[in-house]
């Protein structure tokens, strides 16, 4: 467990373009994975990891995620009506899970922005910058590795994935140094989405962030970027070459709920392992996976 108690922000004010029209009325970070939004699983995740503070980004469609992080008085009167407890617990504990605190981008300028948005709420402090549809699977550890580097070196941190080189150009590409630990390399530079031929290397940037304060100043003065928007992957390319960055690699499963595709597997592969779905599932799929 980390030593230092930090603040989490969660940026969900995308507009969620590549899930349309699901998107239309709802940000994608509300989608239901199995039986939860996706962003559910992100506060869950940094609550795991010792943080009990959380400030959510919200944009348009915003009374979707805060309704889904309050308590819903009739909702829980008539679940207890009923003496349906179960249920109740799980209705509840949305909203006892952490301290919520929401602020709003008015208009999506992109990551770079949103996260500039937490500057009044997180101050002078580290914090750790989680996508709200970015899914890391709770069997698996990263976030807590990466606060104990932050710890140990007072560097910002950021998450990678070894990716085929066919799709680095959906991420951002970290050019990267090895260090003593296998699992922790130095970047030494960051470009956001490059074509295959361009891309210093396979290793992509994940939705995980620990930053120190100073990427505030940075983004304050960062000029928009790829697609007309200021880019988080801009500022930490300037503080790769002046304060350094790391980055720890992780290798365990990570589910990309913002993608159609990815969302689809996330659903399959966590329902299959769960106890109350997984009995029914697997046989299912099996038969249906052996027909197509
Ligand atoms: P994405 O690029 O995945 O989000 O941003 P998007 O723009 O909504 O996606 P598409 O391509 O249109 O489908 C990464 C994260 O940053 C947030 C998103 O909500 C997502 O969690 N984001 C992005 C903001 O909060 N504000 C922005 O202006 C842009």
């Amino acid at each position: 467990m980390p030593q230092k108690r930090i603040k989490a922000v969660i940026p969900a004010a995308g507009l969620g373009t590549r899930f349309l029209p699901a998107t239309k009325a709802m940000p994608k970070e509300m989608l239901p994975v199995v039986d939860k939004p996706a962003i559910q699983y992100v506060v869950e995740e940094a609550v795991s990891a010792n943080i009990d503070d959380i400030l959510i980004i919200l944009g348009r469609n915003k009374n979707n995620i805060s309704n889904h992080f309050d308590s819903v008085p009739e909702l829980e009167h008539n679940l207890t009506n009923k003496g349906d407890l179960d249920r109740l617990r799980r209705v509840q504990a949305s909203s006892e899970l952490a301290d919520i605190h929401f602020v709003r981008q008015g208009e999506p300028k992109g990551l770079g922005h949103a996260v500039l948005r937490a500057k009044g709420h997180v101050g002078d402090a580290t914090f750790a910058v989680m996508l709200g549809d970015d899914l890391i699977d709770e069997r698996d550890e990263l976030l807590t590795t990466m606060i104990d580097e932050n710890e140990r070196t007072g560097l910002t941190v950021v998450a990678l994935m070894e990716v085929d080189p066919d799709n680095i150009h959906m991420y951002g590409a970290a050019a990267v140094e090895p260090t003593d630990n296998p699992d922790v390399v130095k970047v030494t530079g960051l470009v956001e989405k490059p074509k295959k031929e361009d891309a210093p290397s396979n290793y992509a940037v994940i939705g995980r962030y620990v930053l120190t304060p100073d990427v505030f100043e940075v983004l304050e003065r960062t000029e928009p970027g790829r697609g007309g928007e200021i880019q988080l992957t801009d500022a930490l390319q300037e503080l790769a070459t002046t304060s350094g960055v790391l980055g720890v690699v992780f290798r365990g499963r990570r589910y990309d709920t913002g993608d159609r595709l990815d969302y689809i597997k996330a659903i399959v592969q966590l329902a299959v392992d769960r106890e109350d779905l997984g009995t029914d599932l697997r046989p299912w799929l099996k038969d249906f996976a052996a027909e197509i």
